[in-house]
């Protein structure tokens, strides 16, 4: 048991798409003069997404990023709900942050995202070093904040809105490596599921105009960039018929007017460029239709990945949990991926042990599925309570943490049979890779990724980054194919 005691979440190394404890930062960029400020980023992509947006608002008021928070004017730690430990994580950042502060009575501390949104007010009475706290959608409130802390205040804004997706704002890139970038194109989630507080902190679900993602995408394709994956807790809702508000999509959608969907958001931007790759995430498993599956099979450059959350393998458990899927229903999903796209479709999954009232044999039954699907890859994590959500306030948190986290290593060995057995599958074949730069481990090597989202590392020799290079694929482990470039 000891070997798991600090697992609350496992993290694939250099993927893009998912929750983290190992927060993003700031890069410099701040003019001599400038105030600065310093931001860190934890959760999922969606907040370091938000972080760009956060920063080019700030940079419109005057201040430039930096990657040291003892330089920085202003500090603000863009947080993440999803799991207590998340938030004990930013509770213990802020302690430290304290310390310098105390150094530097000046310096404001600002709390964004999630956290923001859960806790508000009591956010300030319990860290009293906050001098600001912001939900995800006020961040264009953050001028005003700013000035009224400026003045003495502290200073609140946790409204959330049924149409902000902040769509005409350029994101300042933060941690770029000029080759991919993440694309938000809706916010929020109205899906329920009973133990995720996603709902109640960045609200209801609404899609953003598909022409600004468009343009946005072309923006980032003319700047150099290869890659672009397309965000949203569930982009197979996405829907647009010239408003935000899903509400009132919904009912022009019923009234016959043509709408758009993901699928067709999907095919607009893959025809951005054949030499801009398309990723998405996150799909859910009720929502993926065979259309976005055929879309996905007619371009070359949509990427054959998808993310597709089981959660579980048990129907029992899959009702307590709200997901209004079946274990049929999702086999089926995946065997119309492997039949509609291929066998070598990267899918992987979420997974959570431990849920409220999970049996044993309901557990097996997760990890008989898993054998079903052999998942490429997955992020596996025990159930954590979170305040406020419909599983607190129905079902009894009463699986034992330590039976929830040996169920938790079982499926994490499984799953590291799955992800070798997956990648061997890659090996005698040629794989297009998009390079994102030299492997960390030998400066003489690069690394990128191929279409199922698989890092590949292989010799530099004339190749540089934001190349596409067909790979040999030799060799391999669990997490990664090695290989070298043929011509
Ligand atoms: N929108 C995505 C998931 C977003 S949260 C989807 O529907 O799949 C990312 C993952 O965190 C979830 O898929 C789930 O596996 C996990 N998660 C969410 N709430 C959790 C909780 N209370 N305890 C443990 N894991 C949780
Ligand atoms: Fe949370 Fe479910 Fe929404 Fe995903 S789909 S964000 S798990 S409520
Ligand atoms: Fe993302 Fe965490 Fe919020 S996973 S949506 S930052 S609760």
């Amino acid at each position: 048991m000891e070997l798991i005691k600090d697992i609350d979440i496992i993290q694939a190394k250099d993927t893009p798409t998912e929750t983290c404890n190992t927060p993003r930062i700031s890069k410099n960029n701040a003019q001599k003069g400038q105030r600065r400020l310093y931001i860190e980023s934890y959760g999922c992509q969606m907040n370091f997404s938000d972080s760009e947006i956060v920063s080019a608002i700030m940079e419109k008021e005057g201040f430039g990023t930096t990657a040291s928070y003892e330089e920085a004017d202003l500090v603000f730690l863009n947080t993440c709900s999803i799991r207590e430990k998340a938030e004990q994580t930013v509770r213990n950042r802020l302690r430290h942050i304290n310390a310098i502060k105390k150094q530097k009575p000046q310096m404001l501390v600002g709390v964004l995202g999630c956290m923001a949104e859960r806790l508000k007010t009591k956010l300030l009475e319990e860290e009293k070093i906050v001098d600001l706290v912001v939900g995800p959608d006020a961040y264009r409130d953050l001028p005003k904040l700013i000035q009224e802390v400026d003045n003495g205040d502290k200073a609140v804004n946790v409204l959330l809105s049924r149409e902000e997706t902040y769509a005409d704002i350029s994101p300042v890139r933060l941690n770029s490596n000029g080759v991919t970038a993440f694309i938000s194109i809706m916010r929020g989630c109205d899906n329920m599921c009973s133990f995720c507080v996603v709902p109640f902190t960045r609200g209801r679900e609404r899609s953003r105009d598909p022409h600004s993602i468009v343009s946005e995408a072309q923006d980032l394709y003319s700047n150099g960039y290869k890659e672009v994956t397309l965000l949203g807790q569930n982009v197979d809702s996405y829907k647009w018929g010239g408003q935000a508000n899903k509400k009132q999509t919904d009912k022009i959608e019923k009234e016959g007017k043509k709408v758009i969907n993901f699928a067709n958001l999907l095919e607009m931007v893959a025809q951005v460029s054949p030499e801009l790759r398309v990723r998405f995430s996150t799909s859910h498993p009720k929502d993926i239709t065979d259309e976005v599956l055929h879309t996905m099979a007619k371009y070359e450059n949509i990427c054959n990945y998808i993310h597709l959350p089981v959660q579980s393998g048990n129907n029992r458990v899959l009702e307590l949990m709200n997901r209004t899927y079946t274990r049929e229903w999702y086999l089926d999903r995946v065997r119309a991926i492997r039949e509609i796209i291929g066998e070598d479709c990267g899918v992987s999954s979420d997974m959570i042990t431990g849920f409220c009232t999970e049996t044993e044999e309901e557990h097996q039954e997760t990890l008989s599925l898993m054998r079903e699907v052999k998942y490429d890859f997955s992020y596996m994590f025990f159930y954590s309570e979170r305040p406020g959500t419909l599983a607190d306030r129905k079902y009894e948190d009463d699986v034992p943490l330590d039976v929830k986290k040996r169920r938790l290593q079982e499926i994490i060995s499984l799953q590291n049979e799955h992800a070798l057995a997956r990648n061997q599958r890659g090996i005698d074949k040629i794989h297009k890779v998009l390079v994102e730069g030299i492997s960390k481990r030998n400066k003489n090597e690069l690394k990128g990724r191929n279409s199922a989202n698989k890092v590949v590392i292989f010799p530099k020799e004339k190749y540089k980054k934001g190349d596409y290079v067909n790979v040999l694929v030799t060799n391999c482990t669990g997490a990664t194919l090695f290989g070298k470039a043929v011509s």
